[in-house]
């Protein structure tokens, strides 16, 4: 039987319990799960990519079929580098609609052999995102609910001397 490798992609600036939440519903449909940062996004990221790397891996200990890759370039290209069938998104509110039907249609153009799969979060995390938790971080607001204990300690020590 063929086994079918995942990607997870996103800039994982930092991972959140929302991300942890689809990890832990892929992780239990697929063969191989890979949490894949993209390093060449528009935004300018808070942690470098070894650190991002860092706190996904504390995280991913308990699934033994999920690994942390990063890449630069195409997704789809990164995908056939995998050997990766199925690319996962979050689905959080129907704000995240339209953006994510162009990237999975767009995606599907130049690699129909990849498909986007879509996945609900827990109803608790639709609104979240990583900006969020570290606007609150930086204000010394509690992240506690948002994030896991690891990444929670790196944005305090982040944000320790600023402000
Ligand atoms: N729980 C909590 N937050 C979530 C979430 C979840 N389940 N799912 C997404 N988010 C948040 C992220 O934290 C992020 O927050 P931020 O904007 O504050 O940083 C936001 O939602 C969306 O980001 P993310 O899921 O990381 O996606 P992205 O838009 O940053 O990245 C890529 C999209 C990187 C996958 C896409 O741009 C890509 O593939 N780029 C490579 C180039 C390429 O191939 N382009 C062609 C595609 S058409």
């Amino acid at each position: 039987m063929k086994k079918i490798i995942a990607l997870y992609p996103g800039t994982f600036d930092p991972i959140t319990n929302g991300h942890l939440d689809i990890i832990e519903r892929a992780s239990s449909l697929f063969d191989r799960v890979i949490v894949t940062i993209a390093l060449n996004s528009s935004k300018k990221p808070l942690f470098s990519e070894d650190e991002r790397k860092e706190m996904i891996l504390q995280e991913l200990k308990k699934h033994k079929n999920v690994e942390v890759g990063a890449f630069r370039g195409l997704l789809v290209e990164y995908a056939k580098k995998k050997k990766a069938s199925v690319i996962i998104r979050g689905l959080r509110a129907i704000s995240d609609y339209e953006y994510e039907f162009q990237m999975a249609l767009t995606n599907r153009k130049i690699s129909p052999e990849v498909t986007t799969m879509f996945m609900m979060p827990n109803e608790k995390y639709t609104y979240l995102n990583s900006t969020l938790v570290k606007e609150l971080a930086a204000f010394k607001g509690n992240i506690k609910c948002f994030v896991p204990k690891f990444v929670e300690k790196k944005l305090r020590e982040k944000f320790k001397n600023r402000l």
